[in-house]
């Protein structure tokens, strides 16, 4: 057996078995590309290797290129350590244990045969870091299984499991589970004779496809419609993969590089790949013991079955977890019961879902009017009306029947966590668990934390979180929690800027042109007016300094409370938003402008974007000062699955440090100076200022 860094070699029965071991998921990282070109010169010179199989140490095989080395000089390149397994003189063997992906996935293709566990999952999910696959990912897969093929798992980025990769053709073989290493070492055995030895470079799949479909070349020019194609990446793969039809192999691979140079230190690549650290370090709960693990969440009681506690029980019954539903009244229990079954009959309608499998999920969810049937489930989320009477009296019942270690979650949009706390006698074990709305849909769910909130507490909630397939993001209780709290300054000030103004179709179109799906206006009639109207009103009473929002508020009591009333920011007929401007409402904005006697100007895109952006950043530094986030980065998390911010933006705090401290400081001092406390910076941001440190590496001392 010899040793390199990473990288073990060791003869088995004539094989040479390469193990990568680079925990935590053999990342291709320093010295590692090195030892696997290394171990292939020792096997090739040993007169005793007939054979070779890579694999990877523990879970994975190999996880892809290590992110944190690009923009960095890499002594050897994935393209490189990928040549050496292909122009191997005695054929290589992959064996795939759990992921190989990107530059993981390269390799096994480079190899002379792929065999994988029925756990094996391998895919090329570079776009998502605004990359490509440049270890000849593109050029090699494409001749493998075709250029369309490969083009959508490029674009796509998905992970495909073993039967799909074996039926594709990707996996020539799926061997033994449990024993992956020996079942590979045989398979080597039985191949090493084999000649001449299968090279994906020489295949031909790509041209007999080409040959099949002569429109081939405009087929896939067309694979991305131009409204999901708007990175520069989506161009440079669309072209590699044409390439690969016409152009030879190592002109295909040259075309991949220079591609990669381009891409790599480009703005789009440094946000995804940003953004890819920051979903990771979500997941860490902050002061939780070093060896607590939290329990799972085996059963689950709502409280409320309206529109949020019905899309809540679908979360759970999705993945597979009983559901009790309590309701006030038998009516309300049946209205319920029958919104949850009406979600899962869109979903059946729409092909989504099979009819056995929304019977079986539907044979998950109970109902009840008996708080008593609560009691053994392990968490309990209160979903009733946002009233504080309400809410205490639910929470007052749940002290009295959960079982001990319960968790007690309130699905509260704004109410303080600490309120519902109070009515039992277990406050550490209350939390916020805040879904947006639609609740089955949206990936984001805020976990709110309590001043009494145990830490363990909130280790839980978050992984029932994750268990359900949300997003799971951390926030002390404030009005509104983290995420809703650092939108809200974007939302009025656009709503401001009408005052002064500038017209709601032109700041949509600039929020969409920055790569929002939609604008503030269009989210606006989507949610209705009214219900921001009624926030509003509440927010007044509680804050005598509270800024009015004229515009809003009139077009709320003239009626225009957006799509459901078919008037809005914009028009709908049909129950689709007419995309032209709505040729009476500037009339009575300008009118209302006129009595408010606002001077008029005329605003720059930029000017807007800057207005509404730096809003929020503000904001946000306001909330991580006052303890009620802990990273800058969750917040750029919550803005992508809450918001639509843009991925390839990196969030807001990302894409603020891009603009830069001091430019941000500058401007919000100049606009509190003009519009007063509404711009007060941040006394985070002052600090920033002073010690020169980014925003998006702030964590906060006071969570
Ligand atoms: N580089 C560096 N670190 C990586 C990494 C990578 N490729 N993949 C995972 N990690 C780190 C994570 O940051 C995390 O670190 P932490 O514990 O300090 O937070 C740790 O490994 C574990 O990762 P996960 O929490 O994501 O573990 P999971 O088990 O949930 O998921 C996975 C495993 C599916 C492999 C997931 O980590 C993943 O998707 N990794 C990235 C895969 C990828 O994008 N590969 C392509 C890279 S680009 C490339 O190969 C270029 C080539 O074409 C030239």
């Amino acid at each position: 057996m010899s040793e390199f860094q990473n990288v073990r070699f060791e003869k088995i029965g004539g094989v040479g078995v390469i193990t990568v071991d680079n925990p935590p998921v053999n990342a291709l990282g320093p010295g590692v590309r090195e030892g696997v070109i290394e171990a292939l010169r020792l096997g090739n010179e040993d007169p005793e290797v007939f054979a070779f199989v890579l694999m990877g140490q523990g879970k994975n095989f190999i996880a892809g290129a290590d992110i944190r080395q690009f923009g960095k000089a890499r002594p050897v390149s994935t393209h490189v350590s990928a040549k050496a397994l292909e122009s191997s003189q005695k054929p290589v063997v992959a064996a795939i244990n759990g992921f190989a992906l990107g530059g993981g996935l390269e390799h096994a293709l480079a190899c002379h045969y792929r065999v994988g566990s029925p756990s094996a999952r391998v895919g090329l999910p570079e776009v998502k870091l605004g990359i490509l696959p440049a270890g000849g990912g593109t050029q090699r897969l494409s001749r493998l299984i075709g250029p369309e093929l490969a083009l959508e798992i490029i674009l796509s980025s998905r992970h495909i499991a073993a039967k799909e990769a074996l039926d594709l053709g990707i996996l020539d073989e799926i061997v033994d589970a449990k024993d992956l290493k020996s079942a590979a070492i045989e398979f080597a055995q039985k191949i090493s004779a084999l000649r001449p030895m299968p090279r994906t470079s020489e295949k031909m799949t790509c041209l007999d496809a080409a040959r099949a479909n002569p429109q081939m070349l405009s087929l896939l020019d067309n694979a991305l419609s131009q409204k999901t194609r708007r990175l520069r990446v989506h161009d440079c793969v669309i072209e590699c993969v044409k390439a690969s039809l016409f152009m030879d192999f190592e002109e295909g691979l040259n075309l991949e590089r220079t591609h990669m140079a381009e891409l790599e230190n480009s703005a789009d690549s440094k946000a995804l790949r940003y953004v890819f650290f920051a979903e990771r370090e979500v997941k860490k709960v902050p002061h939780l013991p070093p060896d607590y693990e939290p329990s799972r969440v085996a059963s689950v009681a709502i409280v409320g079955a309206g529109t949020m506690g019905s899309g809540i029980a679908v979360c759970f019954a999705d993945r597979g977890v009983p559901v009790t539903v309590l309701e006030a009244s038998p009516e309300n229990l049946e209205r319920g019961l029958a919104k949850i079954a009406g979600l899962y009959a869109a979903r059946v309608k729409s092909g989504k879902l099979t009819q056995s499998a929304m019977d079986e999920a539907l044979k998950l969810i109970q109902g009840t009017l008996n708080y008593t049937d609560l009691a053994q489930c392990d968490a309990v989320i209160e979903a009733v009306f946002e009233r504080i009477d309400l809410k205490k009296e639910v929470f007052t019942q749940l002290d009295a029947v959960m079982k001990p270690g319960a968790l007690l979650l309130t699905n509260s949009s704004a109410i303080d966590i600490n309120t519902m706390a109070q009515c039992t006698k277990r406050p550490h074990d209350v939390a916020g668990a805040h879904f947006f709305a639609p609740a089955n849909v949206m990936k984001l769910c805020e976990i709110v934390k309590g001043d009494q909130t145990s830490v363990e507490v909130i280790a839980r909630a978050m992984k029932m979180g994750g268990d359900i397939g949300k997003v799971t993001v951390l926030s002390g209780t404030c009005d509104g929690f983290a995420a809703n709290r650092s939108r809200a300054a974007l939302v009025s000030e656009a709503m401001l800027l009408l005052e002064e103004g500038a017209s709601p179709y032109h700041i949509d179109q600039v929020m969409r042109e920055f790569g929002y799906p939609m604008g503030p206006f269009a989210v606006s009639d989507l949610s209705g007016l009214d219900v921001s109207y009624d926030t509003r009103k509440r927010r007044a009473a509680a804050n005598p300094n509270f800024r009015k929002l004229h515009v809003p508020d009139h077009l709320v009591e003239l009626g225009r409370h957006g799509q459901k009333t078919k008037l809005g920011w914009y028009r709908y007929e049909d129950g689709s938003r007419v995309p032209q401007i709505d040729e009476g409402l500037m009339p009575i904005i300008t009118a209302l402008n006129r009595e408010l006697g606002v001077e008029q100007k005329v605003f720059s895109d930029d000017e807007i974007l800057k207005r509404l952006l730096f809003a929020s950043v503000n904001e946000a530094c306001k909330i991580l000062q006052e303890g009620k986030a802990y990273r800058a980065s969750d917040i750029d998390v919550m803005w992508i699955y809450g918001f639509g911010f843009p991925r390839h933006r990196g969030g807001l705090m990302f894409w603020a440090d891009t603009v830069g401290v001091q430019e941000l400081h500058r401007q919000i001092t100049q606009w509190h100076a003009h519009y007063g406390e509404r711009w007060r910076p941040a006394e985070l941001l002052n600090a920033l200022l002073l010690s020169g440190e980014t925003l998006r590496e702030l964590r906060s001392t006071a969570f």
